[in-house]
């Protein structure tokens, strides 16, 4: 059998570098810590003890004995065996009634080892003359259970002296020892805030100790997962050991030293309209869940939970917004602003206005912040803001006055003028002769809006085969294509809500040939002049015609005549006159004329002379 000393020296020699034997040596006298020079067994609780007898056996030995001895008291004899007869036996002791063997050798076993084992057994070997006796001590070891902590405060508050649990750990031998840590530091008892109480119970039956220690806390804001252990340190058959509890955090309450209130909000700004939620927070653990909130305008503060929703906030919602502890010893204030953007057009909405009237319009708005306007008619983006003096079809329209703030998500307003222009129907009408002259075409330029009916009407019936063109601002053409046969008169009626209006146009017959007359005329006099000054050249060309052919007789009646150059040009001139005379037709003629009058044929001031003669003719 070995000494623990001897056996915690080896380990440690395993273990360590021979260098380390002195250190070693060391421990094994602290190994050795009862009984410095007596002979000591350490066995585990429930182990067998095993005692050798530690003496040379004589030759001449008669028997060996084993007795334990207790102090004041006559010491007990156990065992028994002669080295005569080889037999043993086994004194009649209850404590060890079928627990012992002593072998040949005189080594005592005591199986199951207990508490109560743990006392002085001496070995007698007994000669014919002497009698040798060497005591052994017994020391029992056993190892206390993991240390658990139990009975744990649900939390701890700060300046509160609390039992923040116990530390048990049951059946050890010998009593163990328990420590508290924290964060792996031992905690020492400080007076109100370290309090830590310690008590032992021994167990009847087996005699082994259940040690509970109970510790009372004041914790700090600090010691939020601040983890907590405790540890036995118990001393084992080969030394002192250490076993650890599990780490337990415990919940620190404190209270709140600062309040805090924030909008919670995605966007940087607020706009009329919006919901703006509040939220008021405490730093204290638990947090607070109560407040008081201060709402401008609002005579008494609202009592709510952290978050208070303001819903559809209004500009005059902008101001100082606060909240408390609902004993309101602690507050935080911030400062909310709406912004607000309005926009006014006037006119708005469908105008109707009569043309050539003026409009005034004005698009204001009054904003948090500068806003800036923009105009577009008609989806087009317009450089100013409308005006007019005097109002044109075309000026009708969609008009939109827009405006944003840029600062501000979101916040856009627009209003749209729809302004309709009126007018009384008005025609001018025209008229074109096609280039070969086989028809015409009469046009009524039609103005007005809403967009004039037209008719056309030629003596007194209602012609329906007009053409139109595209209404565009205000305007447009209905045209017809007519081959009169004779003089007529054309009607263009235009009608719409608000006025029936005509006008006529005198067109002659198609069948004497006309040159084609400038586009846009209605002045039919003018047009009247133009038929006289064309049939004026058609009589001077039959003039010239007839002249040419009384040449010619003349010449005939020169070969004949014997004095061939008395006759002068003028009197040629009245031959040829008095030829038309009998001929008495003018229009159209086609025949022989003097090369003198086709000289003259741009003289204005002859042809009326000659137009003249031709009416004196007639008559
Ligand atoms: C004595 O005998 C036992 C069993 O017979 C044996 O285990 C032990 O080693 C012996 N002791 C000595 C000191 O010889
Ligand atoms: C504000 O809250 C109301 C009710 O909860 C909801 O109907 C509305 O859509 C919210 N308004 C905005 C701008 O989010
Ligand atoms: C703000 O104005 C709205 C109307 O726009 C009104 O209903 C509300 O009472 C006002 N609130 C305050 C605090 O003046
Ligand atoms: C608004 O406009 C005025 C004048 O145009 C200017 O003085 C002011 O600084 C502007 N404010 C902001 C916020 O832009
Ligand atoms: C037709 O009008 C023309 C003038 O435009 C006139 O000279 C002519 O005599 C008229 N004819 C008839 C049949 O009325
Ligand atoms: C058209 O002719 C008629 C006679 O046929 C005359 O009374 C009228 O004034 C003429 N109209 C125009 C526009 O010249």
């Amino acid at each position: 059998m070995e000494t623990p000393s001897a056996a915690c020296c080896r380990r440690r020699r395993q273990l360590q570098p021979p260098s380390l034997l002195f250190l070693c040596l060391l421990l094994s006298a602290l190994c050795l810590r009862p009984g410095l020079g007596v002979n000591t067994v350490n066995t585990v609780y429930g182990d067998t003890i095993i005692l050798p007898c530690r003496i040379e056996v004589p030759d001449d030995l008669m028997f060996g004995k084993w007795k334990y001895e207790i102090a004041n008291k006559a010491p007990v004899f156990i065992a028994f065996r002669s080295a005569t007869k080889k037999n043993v036996q086994y004194d009649n002791v209850p404590e060890y009634k079928d627990r012992l063997s002593l072998s040949e050798n005189y080594t005592l076993s005591i199986n199951n080892a207990r508490i109560g084992d743990e006392r002085r057994f001496v070995c007698m070997l007994v000669t014919e003359d002497n009698v040798f006796e060497e005591p052994t001590i017994v020391k029992l070891f056993k190892q206390p259970s993991q240390p658990e902590i139990v009975n744990r405060a649900k939390f701890l508050e700060t300046e509160q002296l609390k039992t923040l649990g116990e530390c048990i750990t049951k059946d050890g031998y010998p009593e163990g020892n328990i420590m508290w840590y924290k964060n792996g530091i031992v905690l020492q008892p400080v007076e109100g805030t370290v309090v830590i109480t310690e008590r032992t119970n021994v167990d009847k039956a087996s005699e082994l100790f259940t040690v509970i220690s109970s510790l009372d806390y004041m914790p700090t804001k600090e010691d939020t997962n601040a983890q907590f252990i405790c540890t036995v340190t118990y001393f084992g058959p080969t030394g002192q050991e250490t076993i650890r509890s599990e780490s337990v955090v415990f919940d620190i309450h404190y209270p709140t030293e600062k309040v805090k209130i924030q909008v919670l909000s995605q966007k940087n700004t607020i706009k009329e309209g919006d919901n703006v939620t509040l939220e008021c927070s405490g730093n204290g653990n638990p947090p607070p869940q109560e407040f008081l909130f201060y709402i401008p305008g609002e005579p008494e503060p609202i009592r709510s939970p952290s978050l208070y929703v303001l819903a559809d906030v209004r500009r005059n919602a902008t101001g100082e917004y606060r909240c408390s502890l609902t004993d309101e010893s602690l507050t935080d204030s911030t400062i909310i602003t709406v912004h607000y953007l309005d926009l006014s057009l006037t006119p708005s909405g469908e105008v109707t206005k009569r043309i050539g009237e003026a409009l005034l319009v004005t698009c204001t708005i009054s904003s948090s912040r500068n806003a800036t306007v923009f105009w577009s008619k008609d989806n087009t983006r317009m450089r100013t803001s409308p005006s007019f003096s005097s109002l044109q079809y075309q000026d009708a329209g969609n008009y939109i006055c827009e405006t944003t703030l840029q600062e501000v998500e979101g916040l856009k307003k627009r209003q749209t003028l729809t302004l309709i222009v009126e007018g009384k129907p008005q025609i001018k009408m025209s008229k074109k002769t096609s280039t070969d002259g086989s028809f015409k075409l009469i046009s009524c330029n039609v103005e007005g809006f809403p967009k004039p009916a037209v008719q056309w009407i030629s003596s007194g019936s209602i012609i329906n085969k007009a053409k139109e063109t595209r209404y565009i601002n205000g305007r447009f053409s209905s045209r017809i294509r007519i081959a009169p046969e004779e003089n007529v008169t054309l009607t263009c009626m235009a009608e719409n809500t608000l006025e029936r209006t005509m006008t006529s146009l005198n067109v002659s017959a198609i069948s004497i040939p006309e040159y084609d007359e400038p586009d846009d005329r209605s002045d039919d006099n003018r047009g009247k002049i133009n038929d006289q000054t064309k049939l004026i050249v058609g009589i001077v060309v039959g003039l010239l015609l007839a002249a040419l052919v009384a040449g010619v007789v003349y010449w005939l009646y020169m070969k004949k005549s014997k004095d061939v150059n008395g006759e002068s040009e003028k009197e040629a001139a009245q031959n040829s006159q008095t030829l038309l005379r009998a001929k008495g037709e003018v229009h159209g003629v086609h025949r022989a004329a003097s090369k003198h009058v086709d000289k003259d044929l741009g003289n204005i001031e002859e042809n009326k002379k000659l137009e003249e003669n031709n009416h004196k003719l007639e008559a």
